[in-house]
């Protein structure tokens, strides 16, 4: 047995949700490029969970779910309350969605519906959250999730307390829809892992929490931030970005497991984060991205992946840095749910083994011998 490190090119799951196929990304089959220019993320959603996109009534139907369980429980906003001060955003979207299973009577309800259910719950409240963290931590009260709005509009509306700009909106849902899917990406086996022990949907989403948060997976669009931060101004890019790459420091945003010649969703934020640039009057972050992008892609042949462009458009849209990945668990909450329920429908333990290259025949040293 040798070890394949990493899992590369292993395939772990048979799955219908979304491909990568000769570098196209789909979800259900749709090119996410058609989605991207034509989809809501609520139709997204609806999509990856069933299989097809909604006709109207579905879709109603749907809006309606998502602002009836919009509101989370007070206990759980009782709860952001007392995180000490400085807690990291993905420590409190973790712990906070952990502990909305504890208010959710149907938590361990197996059955498709009450999982179904649950996936939309989950998806409904994991902006609330995430915005009530945001607030509560400057200590402001949290604002109630509004009715009838989509996801995009309910998450900038429920962060300001103010009605979001049309042109944001479209941004972020575009963003949503973007990040919703990606095949068995880290969190995305990291939740089909939990729940194939027939641990329960809130346990698989706070598993898949827990490892988008690295800065090798979702925390990269936060480090890519940091970095154009540190990085200041356009003239510094060069000689940055020279001094990492002769130090070989990772540069954030760029390269990828699957896509060698490039990550069909950064054009989208590619494209986003210079209307958004213009619009607002601020090129600096989308020339320094442009001119980082030059460099790395010309020197290591590596090319911007989907979190290079979103850190320049979340700060277009005036988004707290650190709150740029709990953004993808807001959009890729309905990714994992629907990877746990296709997990629940043909279920088996996922229990790989180990290449064990330790010591062999060790014996037992008594304490005193030692
Ligand atoms: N900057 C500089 N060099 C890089 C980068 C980078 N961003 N990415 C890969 N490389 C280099 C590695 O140093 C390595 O070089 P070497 O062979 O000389 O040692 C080679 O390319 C292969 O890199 P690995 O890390 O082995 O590639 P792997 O497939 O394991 O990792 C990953 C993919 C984690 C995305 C990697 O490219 C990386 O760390 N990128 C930066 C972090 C990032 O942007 N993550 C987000 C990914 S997308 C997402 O999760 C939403």
């Amino acid at each position: 047995m040798t070890a394949t490190k990493g899992l590369e090119g292993i395939v772990a799951a048979a799955s219908s949700i979304s491909s990568i196929i000769d570098g196209v990304l789909t979800y259900r089959g749709i090119n996410i490029d058609d989605l991207a220019e034509n989809a809501s993320f609520e139709e997204v959603a609806y999509l990856l969970w069933y299989g097809k996109l909604p006709n109207r009534s579905e879709l109603d139907e749907l809006q309606k779910q998502l602002d009836q369980y919009a509101e989370v429980p007070k206990e759980v906003i009782e709860g952001i309350k007392l995180y000490p001060k400085g807690t990291s955003s993905m420590a409190a979207l973790r712990t906070a969605v952990s502990s909305l299973a504890l208010y959710d009577e149907s938590a361990n309800d197996m059955s498709p519906e009450a999982n179904q259910l649950k996936a939309i719950k989950l998806q409904a409240q994991l902006p609330t959250v995430v915005a009530a963290f945001a607030r509560i931590r400057e200590g402001k009260e949290p604002v109630a999730p509004k009715k009838g709005v989509s996801i995009a509009y309910n998450f900038l509306y429920m962060l300001t307390g103010k009605e979001p700009a049309e042109v944001a909106v479209k941004a972020l849902d575009q963003a949503l829809v973007l990040h919703a899917d990606h095949e068995l990406n880290a969190s995305t086996f990291a939740a089909r892992v939990t729940v194939a022990t027939l641990s329960d949907i809130y346990s698989g989403v706070t598993s898949a929490i827990g490892a988008l948060k690295g800065p090798l997976h979702g925390g990269a669009n936060e480090a890519v931030m940091v970095m154009l931060e540190e990085i200041g101004t356009s003239a510094n890019v060069e000689s940055y970005i020279n001094n990492a790459l002769a130090n070989k420091v990772k540069i954030m945003g760029f390269g990828h497991r699957v896509y060698k010649n490039g990550d069909p969703r950064a054009k989208h934020l590619q494209k986003m984060s210079r209307e958004l640039g213009k619009l607002t009057g601020n090129m600096e972050l989308y020339e320094m991205s442009v001119k980082i992008e030059e460099l790395v892609t010309g020197q290591k042949g590596l090319k911007p992946n989907v979190d290079f462009y979103s850190a320049s458009v979340y700060t277009a849209l005036e988004i707290p840095r650190d709150l740029f990945t709990p953004i993808f668990a807001i959009s890729r909450v309905s990714g994992w749910s629907a990877h746990i329920l296709e997990q629940y429908q043909d279920n088996r333990l996922i229990r790989p083994r180990a290449d064990y290259v330790g010591p062999v025949g060790a014996k037992y040293i008594p304490i005193e011998q030692r």
